[in-house]
């Protein structure tokens, strides 16, 4: 009689172990919004000039942060998504589900999990693409970027993995600030204001870094 309360009233434990996961989520997520900060402006280092570019990687790998660092990323990446993918529905009943409850309550904040959802799926395979062949390809060189760059379609496809990193970072960073309590209510506004400028600044950088590649020459 009393299984089915049972399974929908989950244990003291079994609530624990919910709590201490998202707590890894969230950490995993700042560290990862971290790293695509610093990821993001030392790539635009191209910008000032190539040789700084060089010199910075140099850097990186000759102090094996790259070599060890990378795979490390790599790693964070896979379990900041296996932590958040608890919450996502696989199944088209559970996605009929959150899509209608998206459509009815008109609340910006359900349909920026949804984005959160979806861009993640994709982050997750082009992420995974460019981390093997940037790796598989040390060392880093501002040249053998631009060649990658102006090769085949891969600014292509850094034009739509810069958009959904840069989105999903930025709606990472506001719905941190709102679940775990660092603003109020009525500082959400300014919040979403601030996150929706910082994005725009990392989109801007990313694109004049994209623009300088493709110009560049080997
Ligand atoms: C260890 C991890 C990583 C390394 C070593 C790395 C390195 C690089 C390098 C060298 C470039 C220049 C282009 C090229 O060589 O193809 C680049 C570009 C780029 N990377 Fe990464 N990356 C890493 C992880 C990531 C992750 C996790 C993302 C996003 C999910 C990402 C997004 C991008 C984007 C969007 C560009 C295009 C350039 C721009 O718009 O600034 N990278 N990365």
């Amino acid at each position: 009689m009393s299984l089915p309360l049972m399974a929908n009233h989950p244990t003291l434990s079994a609530r624990r172990v919910d709590g201490l996961l998202d707590w890894a989520q969230m950490l995993s997520g700042v560290c990862l919004i971290g790293f695509m900060w610093a990821h993001m402006i030392l790539v635009a280092s191209v910008n000032i000039g190539p040789d700084v570019m060089n010199a910075i990687a140099e850097f990186f790998e000759s102090t094996r942060m790259v070599q060890v660092g990378g795979p490390l990323i790599f790693l964070l990446f896979l379990a900041h998504f296996l932590l958040a993918a608890r919450k996502i529905p696989f199944r088209l009943e559970g996605q009929k589900t959150i899509w209608e409850h998206a459509k009815m309550l008109h609340h910006t904040d359900t349909w920026l999990w949804v984005v959160q959802a979806v861009s993640a799926m994709i982050i997750l395979v082009m992420g995974a693409i460019h981390m093997w062949v940037v790796l598989s390809d040390l060392p880093i060189t501002a040249a053998k970027s631009a060649a990658r760059v102006q090769s085949g379609a891969w600014v292509f496809f850094y034009m739509a993995l810069l958009p959904l990193a840069e989105l999903h970072v930025g709606i990472g960073l506001y719905r941190i600030a709102v679940k775990w309590g660092f603003v109020q209510r009525s500082g959400r506004k300014g919040l979403k204001r601030g996150e929706n400028l910082l994005t725009l600044i990392f989109l801007l950088i990313g694109a004049l870094t994209l623009i300088r590649f493709w110009f560049l020459k080997g």
